[in-house]
């Protein structure tokens, strides 16, 4: 029943509402809504984070992450290559360490021929124009599956630091180009900064995990490293509790003094407050991880026919440029890249 309109009719009978604004109209066509669309996610927006494994010509599936696998250096050249032709600026790995090489203090970090640097090298070699991205955490390398060093139940701060410096250093002389701490140690930003400056690579790039929050989201991508199972405890003592926000701000702040280039915020979806504050505040180069958790989200239901997965990878992702974002770490990079090149 129409209150509305008989009231504002005084019982007369209804010709419709005396409303000059319409804000219907501007959605009444195709092309109508592409003018005055606000936001757009483009290829220019995506990062592509990928999984290394050990061999050749290896591809092995990641049960909680469907349409997604861990890639032998050769294969991952396959993608970086694909990648490229699509335009995606950038790509970053991740390494499925053997569980023999993993121990305490994560010494495979500090491998030079270690399954990053491999990636790194090979990359660079066959697709120069592509960005790389690798992370710095030592949690793919430890035996206790935390990001830092581990004594009497407790993650040593300073310590950690030392090692995580490191291992950029190793990166950088592999030839990465961005170097993305995601461990959420204090000061680590400005001790890899530098040491890259002090070792002559003062244009690798700094991308901060800065407001790194400790996310039930990240399940999926610990089954993908295999650290899942090993991990003592939770990371509660060093990523963020999720319900700050102004410390986030912190965060970024601090990062960006001790000289970051660019910042994220992570996960994603579930803390789109969080860059939107941190991109009005800042206004720097502000990235978001759609995490594992959220792909597997998505694609639990899209294969279970219960949303419309195509629709729903969109939708989220340009949700991220609404919100304030640059970029996405995306494990649809690849294919939101196809369907942008195809017009959808
Ligand atoms: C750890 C790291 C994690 C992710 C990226 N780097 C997980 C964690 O903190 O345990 C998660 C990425 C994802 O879930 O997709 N240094």
């Amino acid at each position: 029943r129409p209150l509305a309109i008989e009231t504002a009719q005084e019982g007369a009978r209804v010709e419709g509402l005396k409303i000059t604004q319409r804000p219907r109209r501007n959605r009444k066509a195709d092309w109508s809504r592409r003018l005055v669309r606000e936001h757009t996610l483009t290829v220019d927006d995506l990062i592509w984070p990928l999984f290394v494994i050990e061999g050749k010509n290896r591809r092995e599936p990641i049960a909680s992450m469907p349409g997604v696998e861990r890639q032998s250096v050769d294969e991952i050249v396959r993608d970086a290559e694909r990648a490229a032709r699509l335009g995606i600026p950038a790509v970053s790995f991740f390494p499925y360490t053997e569980k023999s090489l993993r121990d305490p203090t994560g010494s495979e970090a500090l491998n030079r021929d270690n399954l990053v640097c491999q990636a790194v090298r090979a990359v660079k070699r066959a697709v120069p124009e592509i960005g790389i991205m690798t992370d710095v955490a030592l949690d793919p390398y430890t035996s206790h599956g935390h990001d830092g060093l581990l004594e009497d139940g407790a993650i040593l701060n300073d310590e950690t630091v030392a090692l995580l410096v490191e291992q950029s250093l190793i990166q950088a002389e592999a030839g990465t180009d961005i170097i993305a701490p995601s461990d959420m140690m204090d000061g680590r930003v400005g001790a890899i900064r530098a040491g890259l400056d002090k070792a002559g690579f003062r244009d690798v790039q700094i991308m901060a995990y800065a407001a790194k929050y400790a996310s039930a989201f990240y399940g999926p991508f610990r089954d993908a490293i295999g650290t899942q199972a090993a991990l003592v405890g939770d990371k509660r003592t060093y990523q963020m509790d999720p319900g700050n926000g102004a410390e986030a701000l912190r965060e970024v702040a601090l990062d960006l003094d001790e000289g970051a280039d660019s910042v994220m915020v992570k996960p994603g979806l579930p803390y789109l407050d969080i860059i939107r504050r941190v991109k009005d505040a800042f206004g720097v180069p502000t990235f978001a991880y759609q995490v594992s958790g959220e792909y597997a989200m998505i694609e639990a239901a899209a294969r279970n026919g219960w949303l419309d997965g195509e629709r729903a990878m969109v939708e989220s992702l340009l949700a991220f440029k609404r919100a304030g974002a640059d970029g996405v770490l995306t494990y649809y990079a690849p294919r939101v890249a196809e369907r942008l090149r195809a017009g959808a």
